[in-house]
């Protein structure tokens, strides 16, 4: 099989890194790639949102299946693009069409759909122009800390958590009023803040059948101990110990059955993943938000476990047999330490040749955001690396990671030196 993948960070590594081990691969391209992917397949300098471009290398390149990274293309209706057109509508795309991707791309249609098919949420309630002063009323109906999102997709950063009522309000005003997140926050939800501790599950679907994938934990702040900013990840670690068997049949019961009957109960042909981001409170599963695609940097471990062939497994959902496809995964721990640019998450530097490639051991470095020129591999992203590695235990795991973080150079390189660090004796009701 000739394999697309779209994308350009540490997720798209993994997947390329993992196709690349497929006996059924005969040629992978990815558009556009990175200096890590490079050694995977063949780059090509196309933007995954540039569909007329991906079509002509489709056609060129004979591709038979195209596998999608970023929820951007999804979102803009990339699977639909190819459904409509006569040369690509018998082309697997794996990830869903627009009316899947509106999961991930509308907060208000993902909550309906929760509240709809009986998936645990939060209360909340969604508001517009129209109706700002009932939902500074009902902001005084929740307890802090508030918690408003921006209904469309905002660069991952269109949520807000304020402790003080007025700044609350005052937000919403901004984010309707103002365009404090563009059109996205046209619609605001808010909804009540959910206590508990963090967790992504990840679900490969055909529409008919689902393969639960491992589950990962995400570090988001850049600083150490969960402080400073939001960032896109900056470590994870799979499996995750306080969502243990009890938890995830539970998940599995009330939030992934009620979910893929739910799409097929709304005509919804979902062939892709799913990231199903929830909340552990006190042993019962509440889900936070869906994404129409794997998670970055949790693919990063979550891939790595998978010891089946995953382009089979791909295979399986584009042609709706992936019930029958294998699926094993390795009980021993991954743990992913990203290591990123001076600045990030604000303005960072680039082009910082990067040093000692060549000397890492016991890992896989996946490339989030590198470029080649000539020789040299430069900085090229916010996040960098990714420095994936296994263990026995959680500590075994994060200790090759950052020994290996340590190894890799570039001027103004930072990691977190305390990924997994909570979890190393975390006792979690469940
Ligand atoms: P989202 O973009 O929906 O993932 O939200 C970003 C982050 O905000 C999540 O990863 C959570 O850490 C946090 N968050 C979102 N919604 C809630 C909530 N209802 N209660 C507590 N934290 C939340
Ligand atoms: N790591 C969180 C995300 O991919 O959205």
């Amino acid at each position: 099989m000739n394999v697309l993948i779209l994308g350009s960070g540490g997720r798209e590594h993994a997947f390329a890194w993992k196709i690349a081990q497929s006996k059924r691969l005969e040629n992978l391209y990815i558009a556009p790639g990175n200096a890590g992917t490079a050694h995977c397949g063949t780059n090509v300098d196309i933007a995954v949102t540039d569909f007329e471009g991906i079509k002509n290398l489709v056609w060129e390149k004979g591709i038979d299946m195209v596998l999608v990274g970023p929820e951007d293309p999804l979102v803009k209706g990339i699977h639909d693009y190819f459904l409509q057109d006569e040369v690509l509508k018998d082309i697997p795309v794996i990830g869903p069409k627009k009316d899947g991707a509106i999961l991930e791309g509308s907060k208000d249609f993902s909550k309906q759909f929760m509240l709809k098919h009986g998936v645990p949420t939060a209360r909340y309630q969604s508001f517009t122009r129209d109706n700002i002063a009932e939902g500074k009323k009902f902001l005084e109906t929740l307890n802090p800390p508030y918690v408003l999102k921006a209904d469309g997709l905002a660069a991952g950063k269109g949520v807000l958590i304020l402790d003080d009522i007025n700044e609350a309000q005052q937000e919403l005003e901004n984010m309707i009023l103002s365009a404090k997140f563009g059109n996205a926050g046209n619609t605001v939800v808010i909804e009540e803040f959910l206590k508990g501790i963090e967790l992504s599950v990840f679900v490969l679907t055909d529409g008919i059948s689902y393969k639960l994938l491992p589950a990962a934990k995400d570090y988001k702040r850049i600083g150490e101990g969960d402080t400073g900013l939001n960032t896109g990840g900056m470590g994870a670690i799979s499996p995750v110990p306080f969502a243990d068997e009890a938890f995830l049949r539970k998940v599995e019961e009330k939030v992934v059955k009620p979910t893929i009957a739910g799409l097929k109960k709304e005509n919804i042909d979902y062939r892709g993943f799913i990231f199903v981001g929830l909340m552990n409170c006190g042993g019962e599963p509440y889900v936070i938000e869906y994404n129409c695609r794997m998670g970055d940097p949790e693919t990063e471990v979550v891939i790595p476990r998978i010891q089946s062939d995953l382009l089979d497994l791909l295979e399986g959902v584009s042609t709706q047999s992936l019930e029958s496809r294998s699926y094993e995964v390795t009980g021993d721990v991954a743990s992913t330490v990203v290591m990123v640019s001076g600045g990030y998450p604000e303005d960072y530097v680039k082009n910082k040749e990067v040093h000692n490639l060549d000397k890492t051991t016991d890992c896989h470095v996946f490339h989030s955001g590198t470029k080649n020129a000539g020789e040299k591999v430069l900085t090229n992203g916010g996040r960098v690396f990714a420095i994936t590695a296994f263990g026995k235990t959680i500590e075994d795991a994060v200790s090759r990671s950052l020994r290996n973080a340590a190894v890799i150079d570039y001027d103004q390189k930072y990691y977190r030196r305390d990924i997994g660090k909570d979890l190393m004796n975390l006792v979690v009701q469940s």
